[in-house]
């Protein structure tokens, strides 16, 4: 267990030891926002995984409590998933809960992967709400992007406002109206909700995120939202590793084709969000 974390204000690297704090009440508070799984899956879904994820081998960077952990298992039951975290607290949560044996729990930091022997190749990541907390954003694109086989897809499901007034406001509102007195009442302190509103607004909007996994070399890059208050507020960044070994991932690189990156109305029938 890690030594409790001092009183203060948040910032990134800190954050897997706030988490800690926050472990126990953490899967209560989430369950509240009615979208929170559904969203997840919605992301899982749309990195267009074959066969259920036979023969897969899939990474959830920063799973947490497993609630995304979850939402791929919900989508490749027959894939091999490796889920890390840096929260022994989270991640704790995360190995009470009922799990098949074909999904395995490590601790260690997204950063450096290769410290906690995870050195791929993979047939797919995911990562949900772990890119704006992390200190070298840029270096840890490239490395997911290492890590996976050619051909093969990234879902990053994350929080961006900037681009849009609108999304800021509501964002603003449900944090300091919902979320913050929420985190007082259920886990004693708002200090990791005030972050939580803090760093989003801090992070990428749409376009400069999509312009982020560019760089790192991901391709056919696109981005969904999702329904409900969070429209426009989370969203699914998604991309792949080019196909240049493309015989190497034929099934992934295949289905991943079959989701239309120019349609109107893409798999699960929510619009694709267009660069300006
Ligand atoms: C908001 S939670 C999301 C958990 C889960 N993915 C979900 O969707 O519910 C973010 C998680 O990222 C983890 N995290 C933050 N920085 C990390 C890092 N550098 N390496 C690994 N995990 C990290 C935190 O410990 C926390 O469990």
């Amino acid at each position: 267990m890690s030594p409790p974390v001092k009183p203060g204000r948040i910032e990134r690297g800190g954050a897997p030891r706030s988490f800690d704090a926050h472990a126990k009440t953490y899967d209560k508070l989430v369950g509240a926002n009615p979208g929170y799984h559904e969203h997840l899956r919605m992301s899982a879904r749309r990195m267009g995984l074959p066969n259920r994820g036979a023969g897969l081998k899939l990474l959830d960077l920063g799973c947490g409590t497993g609630a995304s952990t979850a939402a791929l298992l919900e989508v490749a039951p027959e894939a091999e998933i490796t889920a890390v975290d840096a929260s022994d607290e989270m991640l704790a949560q995360a190995r009470r809960k009922i799990w098949p044996t074909t999904v395995r729990f490590v601790h260690g930091n997204a950063e450096n992967l290769a410290m906690n022997g995870i050195v791929g190749p993979y047939d797919g990541i995911f990562a949900a709400y772990l890119l704006r907390n992390l200190v070298h954003q840029d270096a840890a694109l490239r490395q997911f992007h290492r890590l996976l086989r050619p051909g093969a897809p990234i879902a990053i499901h994350e929080y961006s406002v900037r681009d849009s007034l609108r999304s800021r406001t509501v964002w603003t509102l449900v944090c300091w109206g919902v979320i913050i007195p929420m985190g007082r009442i259920r886990a004693g302190s708002g200090d990791l909700y005030r972050y939580l509103w803090r760093s989003v607004l801090r992070f990428d909007g749409v376009a400069a995120m999509r312009k982020r996994m560019e760089a790192a070399e991901f391709e056919d890059v696109r981005v969904q939202t999702v329904p409900g208050w969070e429209q426009h507020i989370v969203h699914t960044f998604l991309g792949r590793r080019p196909a240049v070994e493309a015989v190497a991932t034929p099934r992934v690189a295949e289905a991943y084709d079959d989701v239309d990156t120019e349609a109107a109305t893409p798999v699960d029938g929510i619009p694709v969000i267009r660069p300006t």
